[in-house]
């Protein structure tokens, strides 16, 4: 299929791994726009706690997901925002409450589909790297460049460690640990979509990995296809 802006990058992995950085700085380099799937289901998710709809009420939640105005204006890099009924959501998308909630929706098959209808319009014309859990596998099976990546959990809970006391911010290795095993369980082993490499996708393990020689490996990638 060929598509007007470029191809698609399906990027998917497991939480923490460094998928939105790598992501936004691939997109940065090839001219792409970036694209955070994970931030969809988060912006359900806030506006589900914010009116007080049922988080395991699916039909209700596919209720109010069409209700809404979902918009994705340019930001400030190659990433997209996220808006709602006009509203841009940044930071409350961050919160933990809209993080636990948004992982628990994502397991529900009615919220999935009406997910996959929205990314595949979002990126159906191409020129976009998208990132996800099932980008590969479901949203975009057909993505012209597919790369799972992963690491271990302990590089990824000591990575966001550093992340944390870099700002300044405490840090609790054990506790970002736990969570990192408990994420990949509910993530992985869901019946709806669950995280899984795409047959056809590039594996990377980037536990020993800088994250610039991620970024140059899919960027290397990317030009040998065109070649
Ligand atoms: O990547 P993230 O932490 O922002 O994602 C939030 C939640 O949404 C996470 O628990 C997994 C889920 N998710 C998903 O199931 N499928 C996607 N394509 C993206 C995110």
């Amino acid at each position: 299929m060929k598509r007007s802006n470029g191809i698609v990058i399906a990027i998917d992995g497991p939480a923490g791994v460094g998928k939105s950085t790598v992501g936004k700085l691939v997109a940065g380099r090839l001219g792409y726009s970036f694209i955070s799937t994970g931030k969809m289901y988060r912006a359900l998710a806030w506006k589900a706690l914010e009116t007080g709809a049922g988080l395991e009420d699916d039909d209700g939640l596919v209720k109010l997901a069409n209700s809404l105005r979902w918009e994705f204006p340019k930001g400030s890099g190659p990433e997209a925002d996220v808006s709602l009924d006009g509203r841009r959501l940044e930071l409350e998308l961050a919160e933990e409450r809209v993080s636990k909630a948004s992982s628990g929706i994502a397991r529900l098959a009615g919220v999935r589909l009406f997910m996959r209808g929205m990314q595949r319009a979002a990126g159906l014309a191409g020129g976009v790297v998208m990132e996800g859990r099932d980008i590969g596998t479901n949203v975009f099976p057909d993505a012209e460049l597919k790369v799972y990546l992963d690491a271990s959990p302990e590089a990824r809970a000591g990575r966001r460690s550093g992340q944390l006391r870099d700002q300044g911010l405490e840090a609790d290795y054990g506790r970002i640990l736990d969570f990192i095993i408990k994420r990949d369980a509910q993530d992985s082993g869901r019946k709806n979509n669950p995280l899984t490499k795409a047959e056809d996708a590039h594996y990377l393990d980037s536990t020993a990995l800088p994250r610039e020689k991620v970024v140059d490996a899919i960027v290397d990638l990317f030009r040998t296809l065109k070649s």
